[in-house]
């Protein structure tokens, strides 16, 4: 399994793990983690689960395909060398300990 956490928009952290295969949008919701939409179902065409890797993941992440840096373009307080989308993460053994950071707001 792979441990996560996610600290969302009002402080709290929400540690879980998952099992590699799924995005990490999946697993934010299986955890239910408050401000992860997900609007599209994981199709990359919303937006609704922005989240922000903390420093130290992001060079352990693919990195992002040109669908999901034009969808970045519209997220709320986008940062450019932290923000993702987390439907476009698949989870890998080598992501245990992965930390992000929900967003005060979607969209
Ligand atoms: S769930 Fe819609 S872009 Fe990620």
């Amino acid at each position: 399994m792979i441990s996560l956490t996610f600290l969302t928009a009002d402080g709290t952290r929400i540690d879980t793990e998952a099992r590699p295969g799924v995005s990490l949008m999946e697993a934010a919701r299986n955890a239910s983690v408050p401000g992860i939409l997900a609007e599209c179902g994981g199709a990359c065409s919303c937006s609704t689960c922005h989240v922000y890797v903390e420093p130290g993941f992001a060079g352990l992440l693919p990195p992002a395909s040109e669908g999901e840096l034009d969808l970045l373009d519209f997220v709320c307080e986008p940062d450019p060398e932290r923000s993702r989308l987390s439907c476009q993460i698949t989870l890998t053994e080598a992501l245990s300990g992965l930390t992000v950071t929900v967003p005060e707001r979607q969209g």
